[in-house]
């Protein structure tokens, strides 16, 4: 009985997701929000980081690029300046307006894909998915479509805020709050069972990423983010 409940707890992330379907006008961002996140955003993109990735994965001309989880496209639209080929996908439809406003009236080439992260589709020659890990159902699957979406000799460059990111955060939390989100970390990370969006440390996404085969893989723990890039 009480692993039965378990279980299906586990996968209330998976169940929500089903009745909260962006398609029919669910969108987990508010407008003020994501107003004051695109703003904040927009003023700091980081030139160096596109240069790095750039580099990296011997440029952007022509290559089909998936931004997975990209907000208001701040970093979709710098690929896309570079000659990108661009998809956009995210859950949030005032991030989708946003971002095809943002886009408009520049000659770029982005095409736009509104759904969870799960629902990514297709094969890209870049994947770049920057600080919105945490929102996926689990580790392990997530992982496991991203490897899927790059093709064979494709990059992949990830940006995820680890525990360091987290433990910072609960420092400001009441004790309630911070006793609540450390049981469902060690649960994640220990058990891989994730009842809410909670942030991977640094061991679980080496662990995860070690069940994929690689032509290059770099795992480095950079401040707050555990920084992931890949060559497939
Ligand atoms: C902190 S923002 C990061 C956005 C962008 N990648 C950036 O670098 O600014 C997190 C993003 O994840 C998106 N998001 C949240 N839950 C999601 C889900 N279940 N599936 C897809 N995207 C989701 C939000 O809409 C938001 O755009």
């Amino acid at each position: 009985m009480k692993i039965h409940f378990l279980i299906k707890v586990k996968y209330m992330l998976k169940i929500k997701s089903y009745f909260q379907r962006p398609e029919k006008g669910y969108d987990p961002v508010p407008l003020a929000y994501a107003q004051k996140y695109t703003d904040f955003e927009f003023k700091k993109v980081d030139s160096e980081l596109v240069n790095k990735i750039g580099a990296f994965s011997n440029g952007f001309a022509n290559k089909t690029l998936l931004d997975l989880g990209a907000g208001p496209g701040q970093y979709s639209i710098e690929f896309a300046k570079q000659g990108a080929l661009v998809t956009w996908h995210d859950i949030s439809k005032n991030y989708l307006e946003i971002a095809s406003q943002k886009s408009r009236g520049e000659k770029m080439n982005i095409k736009f894909s509104l759904g969870y992260l799960e629902s990514a589709q297709g094969k890209f020659d870049i994947l770049f998915n920057r600080i919105c890990w945490y929102y996926c159902i689990n580790d392990y699957k997530f992982a496991g479509l991203i490897y899927s979406l790059v093709n064979s000799g494709g990059y992949g460059y990830i940006i995820v805020n680890n525990e360091n990111w987290l433990f910072n955060k609960l420092k400001t939390e009441k004790w309630i709050k911070r006793v609540y989100l450390s049981i469902n970390f060690w649960l994640n990370d220990f058990f891989d069972i994730k009842f809410i969006h909670i942030h991977p440390s640094h061991k679980k996404l080496k662990k995860v990423f070690s069940q994929f085969h690689f032509t290059y893989i770099n795992i480095e723990k950079e401040k707050l983010n555990t920084v992931i890039s890949f060559k497939k």
